[in-house]
């Protein structure tokens, strides 16, 4: 403190206290300038949805428009599209939209029109495609959707956004995927994908209540290959949170492996059909749940030490023909994904992942006979 002659300076102190005050006030504008930066909302972000008057459409919208699929923070606008028959029940969707009054949806845009449909967006959720009607042959279901995905794929190529991201769910997905690929080449083949979350999430929550854990405590199943009963739900990597440390399930079950090699594996591959019986209608609900995991982990990054499964384009990784689109276990980080690598693979896995390689390469001959390719 300032002592001028015995005496303590007040002038001085209080010129100080100014200071540090102006200093304090100015700090404090400051932050709550940058906060304010922050908060400045996103830009939305356009997502397409087909087949969105059906089961899944009906499901899933709601819950993108919820911030369910990119996060509480990023406002978007709903391209929803169907065919002509299914205009009315489209329309409906719409107005119970907007009528549920979300805060991050900034618009619903719903039409019949492909090339309107994809004006613009960022995000491609292929949802509607044929489906199988009894006496139907393979090859005409594969004819039929192999002629909608060719036309939707133009449609994308010439109308959606350069960094547009694909996520395909209508069946045959991986084929109506590889589809898509080779007619919208200007759209990098990272960016198209198909959906075995669905898949993965059953296997997760099989070994789950198997192990009478909670769901989120399992991680690093991984689904295999085809969306078709060829898949293969591999529990040999999964692991366990517990208290001690993850616990690889293989260890926790080891009474249980031959139930790990054989009920498991089926459960998950007949889940599907369970539902259908016992509701007479296809899993939506859950179909929906995947579609929206699958989207945030690619935008906003799988947690870290554990991966998901998506169906993407094979790079030779474990022996899998390049150029199919094939489900592997994956890691994402800022929109990319990369296949995981070094897994050990046993004989019994091996053959697995083979035979659903095989189908998919059949597939992806009766695709191209349909189209003439
Ligand atoms: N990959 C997966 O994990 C997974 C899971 C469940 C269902 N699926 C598949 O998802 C698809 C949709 O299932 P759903 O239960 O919603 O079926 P749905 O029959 O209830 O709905 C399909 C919708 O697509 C529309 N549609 C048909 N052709 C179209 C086209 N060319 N353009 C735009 N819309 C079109 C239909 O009018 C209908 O509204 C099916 O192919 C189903 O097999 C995939």
């Amino acid at each position: 403190m300032e002592v001028v002659g015995g005496e303590v300076d007040y002038t001085f102190v209080i010129q100080k206290s100014l200071v540090l005050l102006l200093c304090v006030v100015l700090s404090w504008k400051m932050i709550v300038y940058m906060c304010n930066l922050l908060k400045i909302e996103k830009e939305p972000i356009r997502v397409l949805v087909t087949g969105a008057a059906g089961n899944i459409g009906y499901a899933i919208s709601p819950m993108i428009a919820r911030g369910m699929m990119l996060g509480q923070d990023q406002p978007m606008i709903l391209h929803l599209l169907d065919i002509e028959p299914a205009s009315k029940s489209l329309e409906a969707v719409k107005m119970e939209l907007q009528d549920s009054a979300f805060p991050l949806l900034h618009g619903v845009f719903a039409t019949t029109n492909i090339d309107e449909a994809c004006k613009g967006v960022n995000i491609a959720i292929m949802i509607g495609g044929f489906a199988r009607k009894e006496g139907m042959e393979r090859r005409d279901v594969m004819s039929k959707n192999a002629v909608i995905f060719k036309a939707q794929a133009s449609a994308l190529e010439r109308y959606a956004s350069d960094d547009c991201k694909v996520l395909v769910v209508a069946n045959p997905a991986n084929t109506n995927a590889l589809i898509l690929k080779e007619f919208a080449p200007s759209i990098p083949e990272e960016n198209i994908t198909c959906l075995t979350r669905l898949d993965h999430n059953r296997a997760q929550a099989r070994l789950a209540e198997k192990l009478s854990v909670p769901v989120s405590s399992v991680k690093n199943v991984i689904v295999w290959g085809n969306h078709s009963s060829t898949q293969y739900p591999d529990s040999n990597h999964a692991t366990v949170s517990t208290k001690t440390g993850d616990q690889p399930v293989r260890e926790l079950l080891v009474a249980d492996q031959k139930w790990l090699k054989n009920e498991f594996s089926t459960e998950v591959q007949q889940r599907g059909a369970e539902i259908l019986r016992a509701r007479r209608q296809s899993s939506a609900l859950s179909a929906a749940s995947a579609a929206c995991d699958h989207i945030h982990d690619w935008f906003l990054g799988t947690p870290k030490g554990s991966w998901v499964s998506m169906g993407v384009c094979s790079d030779g990784s474990y022996g899998i023909a390049p150029g199919l689109v094939y489900s592997f276990p994956v890691i994402c980080e800022k929109g990319s994904w990369k296949i995981v690598q070094g897994l050990s693979i046993d004989e019994f896995s091996r053959e697995k992942m083979d035979d659903s390689a095989r189908e998919l390469a059949e597939e992806k001959a009766l695709a191209y006979s349909c189209l003439n390719v």
